[in-house]
């Protein structure tokens, strides 16, 4: 293992876990995940055929039927959703959180919506899961705000914690819609299935999602787990690992 791999995997607190194929695995290890060679993942990957699941549709709007958001230039969009009441979730939230980073980025990572401390900061991916999220860029070389921009699916946090319901999504969804037309980024991360499903407008489950290269509109898009689910499940950050690998390369 070279010291980048071994900077990576720490930094996704993948590292001591991974160990090399041959070699015994310590017993305090033996219920986590052997991680495979970096250079092992990505043929992985591509042989991981996806499932073919009857797909249930999701109502998704499209931007062009929201005329005046599709115009939007960056200093109205950013107005527009800070003065949005369109859905129930902004009478419950302390503010919007609009998205971050570079505006022209190369990619685009679309979460699912704040939680408390986005909420109180206005930023997206700020508490733990962003903490996560910041260290999973850094394993691929990538840096919050250089090249990267981040953003969720809605703008408001649900209340508790709850995932949005169809109807906010519904609601806030062309204003990502926007944000991906003014980014024009070249390839679309979703962290998690509220994020796919809305991008892709169809409920599937997202292991079968994985290891595909979707579109967008005509944007490359790569499904992966939110890293909020991450941080409950540990054991899948391997998988993790290997999508961000299969994006790094399709950048590539
Ligand atoms: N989870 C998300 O989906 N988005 C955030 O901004 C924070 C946590």
């Amino acid at each position: 293992m070279n010291v980048r791999d071994e900077n990576v995997l720490r930094e996704l607190n993948l590292y001591p876990l991974w160990v090399r194929r041959g070699v015994p695995v310590p017993e305090a290890v033996v219920a986590e995940p052997v991680m495979p060679a970096v250079a092992e993942v990505l043929p992985q990957v591509k042989a991981e055929a996806p499932v073919a699941k009857a797909p249930s549709v999701v109502e998704i709007p499209d931007v062009a039927s929201v005329p005046e958001i599709a115009s939007l230039d960056w200093a109205a969009l950013k107005e527009r959703v800070r003065d949005c009441a369109v859905c129930k979730l902004r009478a419950g939230c302390t503010q919007t959180v609009f998205g971050v980073g570079d505006e022209q980025a190369d990619w685009l990572f679309v979460g699912e919506g704040p939680g408390a401390d986005e909420d109180a900061q206005g930023e997206p991916f700020v508490g733990q899961a962003g903490k996560l999220l910041d260290n999973m860029l850094f394993s691929i070389g990538l840096k919050r705000g250089e090249k990267v921009y981040i953003a969720n699916v809605v703008k408001c946090r649900p209340p508790g914690n709850r995932n949005p319901e169809p109807d906010e999504i519904s609601a806030c969804l062309p204003y990502l819609q926007r944000q991906i037309a003014l980014i024009q980024p070249k390839l679309i991360v979703a962290l998690g299935k509220t994020a796919a499903t809305a991008l892709l407008g169809r409920d599937v489950p997202l292991g079968s999602l994985r290891g595909t290269l979707h579109d967008f509109h005509g944007t490359p898009l790569i499904i992966t787990y939110h890293p909020a689910y991450l941080l409950r499940s540990p054991a899948e950050k391997a998988k993790a690992w290997q999508d961000l690998c299969f994006a790094r390369q399709q950048m590539e």
